[in-house]
């Protein structure tokens, strides 16, 4: 059925947990690719999972893509306010407005009765030329917020796919895959073990940062992230991961 296969799935989300040796995992019911009520779905778990696990002062990161961009859809405003502040991890990938970070940022902001900041960065600047935003008031301003970070909430892709969505050249692209690049996310590359393949440079979370965050929710399903969700997985065991039944059956298969 379109709902998978309900009674399996407490089961599998502990398997999936073993495996992936992270916080917690939640399935929700379904194939995403085929239904997407499954999309809507794993946003209003990352709804609930966050208003659960907020603490006030909070500075909440949030990534683009389309699955974030179902997840501020998803987040319900209660007229609560709260004493937090949405930022978006990192510049970049500013093409697709809609599904770009900052948009995604101001909306959960709103909606969960706090504030947000932007951070405007243009695609594929030069180091010299990052490096001169970082003197920008604004930039230092949301560069320092990102330094205090404690939640992220955050998208995981495919290297290929990421790869084409930036643009990169075909050249590029073959050189990750041959480098074993199977994931991406916050515009790191990833091999499945979780090696950093190569980074799309940006302002932001840096990977260090990333590693030492003590709270993470991962955001992705599809049976075609499952590599990409293994490689992520690896990086820091205070995940929690909000997935959907296809990949969380494809995952148990490959390991
Ligand atoms: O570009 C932002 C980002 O979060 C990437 O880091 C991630 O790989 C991708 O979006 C996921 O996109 P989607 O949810 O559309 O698959």
């Amino acid at each position: 059925s379109i709902y998978g296969n309900l009674k399996g799935i407490p089961k599998m989300e502990e398997r999936l947990k073993e495996v992936l040796k992270i916080r917690k995992i939640i399935i929700s019911p379904g194939n995403l690719s085929e239904n997407s009520m499954v999309l809507k779905d794993m946003g209003k778990i990352t709804n609930r999972l966050l208003k659960e696990s907020l603490l006030a002062k909070e500075v909440i990161g949030i990534t683009g893509g389309s699955t974030m961009a179902a997840v501020a859809d998803e987040v319900t405003s209660d007229n609560k306010i709260r004493d937090v502040i949405v930022i978006p991890a990192r510049g970049g990938l500013g093409r697709e407005v809609e599904t770009q970070s900052n948009s995604i940022a101001a909306k959960l902001g709103q909606k969960l009765g706090g504030s947000y900041r932007l951070l405007y960065v243009p695609d594929g600047l030069e180091e010299k030329a990052l490096e001169l935003m970082l003197k920008n008031e604004e930039v230092k301003e949301s560069m320092e917020l990102i330094d205090n970070m404690n939640t992220l909430v955050f998208g995981i892709g495919r290297a290929d796919t990421m790869a084409k969505r930036r643009n990169l050249s075909e050249e590029k692209i073959d050189a990750l895959i041959k480098a074993g690049a199977v994931a991406e996310a916050l515009g790191h590359y990833f091999d499945i073990k979780g090696n950093e393949v190569w980074e799309f440079k940006t302002i932001g979370l840096s990977l260090g940062k990333f590693k030492a965050l003590n709270n993470l929710i991962g955001v992705a399903g599809g049976e075609e992230k499952a590599e990409s969700i293994i490689a992520v997985s690896t990086l820091n065991q205070n995940m929690t991961l909000i997935t959907d039944e296809s990949a969380a059956k494809k995952i148990l298969d490959i390991v």
